[in-house]
């Protein structure tokens, strides 16, 4: 991450918030943890849409391959409910999975919440962009990030 402007996606997955039913917390909660994280210029591109995997799927495409984003952090979607459908969707899309973010995420999330174990959240590699679910709620954006993010940017120049 050592480029002079890098982009990083944000992507909200959330039926209600999709449809205005409740405001987006989740988007500028990640938003505010990379730009405390991160101390080089970057630019956010933010989507908020809703449960849809093909949606999800196009979403992620467009961040990567036209956007160029070097890390893509989406929230909501990955827990066991019908209409849970993000890590389907990021594994569709990802060209490697990398199952070491998810095992340490939920892992130190159980140290937060018992119910941490209900997220189905992956992390993979999409040509040179890292994806990283993480769950909907505002407060597991940070107990998630903290958890994995010191490998992010080496992950990051490793794939680029
Ligand atoms: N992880 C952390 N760190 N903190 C949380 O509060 N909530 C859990 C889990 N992981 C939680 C968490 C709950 S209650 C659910 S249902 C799942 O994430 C999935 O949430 P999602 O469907 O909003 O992504």
């Amino acid at each position: 991450m050592d480029k002079k402007q890098i982009k990083i996606g944000f992507v909200t997955v959330s039926d209600r918030a999709s449809r205005g039913d409740y405001e987006d917390l989740g988007g500028p909660a990640m938003q505010e943890w990379i730009s405390n994280a991160l101390t080089n210029d970057w630019q956010p591109v933010a989507r908020l849409i809703a449960d849809e995997q093909d949606l999800i799927e196009s979403t992620l495409i467009e961040l990567v391959d036209q956007e160029e984003c070097c890390l893509i952090l989406t929230t909501g979607g990955t827990g066991p409910a019908k209409r849970d459908v993000t890590p389907e969707a990021t594994e569709k899309v990802c060209d490697k999975i990398l199952d070491g973010f998810a095992e340490q995420m939920r892992a130190v999330s159980l140290q937060y919440v018992p119910t941490a174990i209900l997220s189905r959240q992956i992390a993979g590699t999409r040509g040179s962009c890292l994806i990283i679910n993480l769950p909907g709620k505002p407060s597991a954006i940070g107990e998630c990030l903290e958890a994995v993010f010191p490998a992010v940017p080496y992950c990051v120049d490793l794939i680029e």
